[in-house]
């Protein structure tokens, strides 16, 4: 029997290995309720602290009370995934559909509120009016918005131009819900904390989420992977990317083919958002001058391009500041067809298949030698010897200079209890 949904409140569950998809979710959303109860408790602690400042004390119950109504919310969206499986601490499992920690359940839900809440209009018209211009009023059959995250411009993309189906795909759950439901035309409260808040009821804000008005026939949210696409290829007409090709863990040249591939001939791709790549590899950073050279040599020709400078981002009432972006922008046509390159792979083949070689790379060896040093620091801790103690140690066995071994063992240490 299948522990998983194809379709969770009416949106489909397409994954390529949905199984593992889902039990990759359950456990970020496991760890969501873990984060969420210690949180309680502490709060539960201090809120008892005597004595204790009258507004300090009203700050913390709105932040408890908060935190109980968001995980209600969640609860509520994600009832699908509840109760938790077995499965949750299957490793092999989760592994297989192993998504960076930066995606996990609430990484983007910062933008709930900037796509939906009362004070969301600025923003997103912004993004409106930069596309209007490229768009124009000509008619599009599909288009697909790739990483739609909470579902704002795929709405604005739907309501506003003459696209007959838009395709809405991100692979986060919360989010996803949470924009086909409000795009229907339910009202759903989210509370949110922000990190810089601009007064004591700023701490925890609760906010009624709702689109201007139920989106027309033709909009579909899709729960799967753009970069492991499970639709019918050769499909589009029209492709956005906002706020995405900077975030996948693709270089651009793959991902730029991968959305050919997914064109029809003469399609047209609108990306606007930041150039912030996080690849540890220096070749995949690219400037924007190489991502234009990137769309020509996949297939592209370029239409328009521009930096849209100093854009706010998710600017609030409720926060004590916010960001200014700079929006890279183009608008490209596909002048040729180009073959899918291969599925992204989450994994390397070594770690998948479990029979190939290990490849010898400088981390496992660098490991293995801090490794070995920090475990002896470890286990020779027993309640009684110091720093110092440990570094004549560390001096004795391994040469290391005792000041330098004392340092090291400062940062190790303190390093080790950051992390509890
Ligand atoms: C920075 S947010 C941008 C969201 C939206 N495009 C916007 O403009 O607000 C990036 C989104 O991409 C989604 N995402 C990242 N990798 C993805 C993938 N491989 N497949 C589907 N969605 C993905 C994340 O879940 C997140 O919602």
């Amino acid at each position: 029997m299948s522990t998983f949904a194809t379709e969770i409140s009416g949106v489909e569950f397409s994954f390529k290995d949905p199984e593992a998809e889902w039990v990759a979710w359950q456990n970020r959303i496991a760890a969501y309720e873990n984060e969420i109860e210690s949180r309680v408790r502490l709060l539960d602690q201090e809120l008892l602290r005597t004595p204790q400042s009258e507004l300090t004390r009203k700050r913390l119950g709105r932040l408890r009370a908060g935190a109980i109504q968001q995980r209600e919310t969640v609860r509520q969206l994600l009832r699908p995934f509840y109760p938790m499986d077995q499965k949750l601490f299957d490793v092999s499992l989760a592994l297989r559909s192993r998504i960076p920690t930066k995606q996990g359940l609430l990484n983007y839900a910062s933008n709930i509120l900037r796509d939906w809440s009362p004070w969301s209009a600025g923003e997103n018209s912004n993004y409106l009016e930069l596309v209007r211009p490229l768009l124009q009023d000509r008619s599009f059959d599909r288009a697909f918005v790739p990483g739609c995250g909470a579902g704002r411009f795929a709405y604005d993309l739907h309501q506003n131009f003459n696209v007959r189906e838009t395709l809405a795909l991100d692979q986060n759950p919360l989010l996803v819900l949470f924009g086909k439901l409000l795009c229907e035309g339910s009202e759903i409260e989210w509370v949110d904390f922000p990190i810089n808040p601009a007064s004591l009821q700023s701490a925890c804000v609760v906010e009624t989420c709702k689109a201007p008005a139920p989106v027309r026939d033709g909009l579909r949210f899709v729960l799967g992977d753009a970069l492991n696409a499970t639709f019918e290829s050769k499909w589009f007409d029209l492709v956005l990317t906002p706020w995405l090709i900077d975030v996948i863990p693709e270089s651009f040249d793959r991902f730029a083919r991968r959305i050919n591939f997914h064109m029809k001939p003469d399609g047209e791709w609108v990306n606007y958002g930041p150039l912030a790549f996080s690849f540890k590899n220096p070749r995949f950073q690219h400037s924007f001058d190489e991502v234009r050279e990137i769309l020509l040599d996949n297939g592209f020709e370029i239409l328009a391009w521009g930096e849209t400078c100093d854009t706010p981002y998710l600017k609030s009432p409720h926060q004590g500041g916010s960001r200014l972006e700079t929006l890279f922008w183009f608008h490209a046509k596909k002048i040729s067809h180009l073959d899918s390159p291969p599925p992204h792979q989450k994994l390397a083949p070594w770690i998948e298949e479990g029979t190939l070689p290990i490849p010898a790379l400088p981390e496992f060896a660098q490991t293995a030698e801090n490794s070995s040093v920090f475990a002896e620091v470890c286990a020779l801790i027993d309640g009684n010897r110091s720093i110092r103690d440990l570094a004549l140690h560390l001096n004795q066995k391994f040469g290391l200079s005792e000041p330098s071994a004392v340092l090291a063992l400062k940062k190790f240490l303190s390093d080790l209890l950051e992390k509890q």
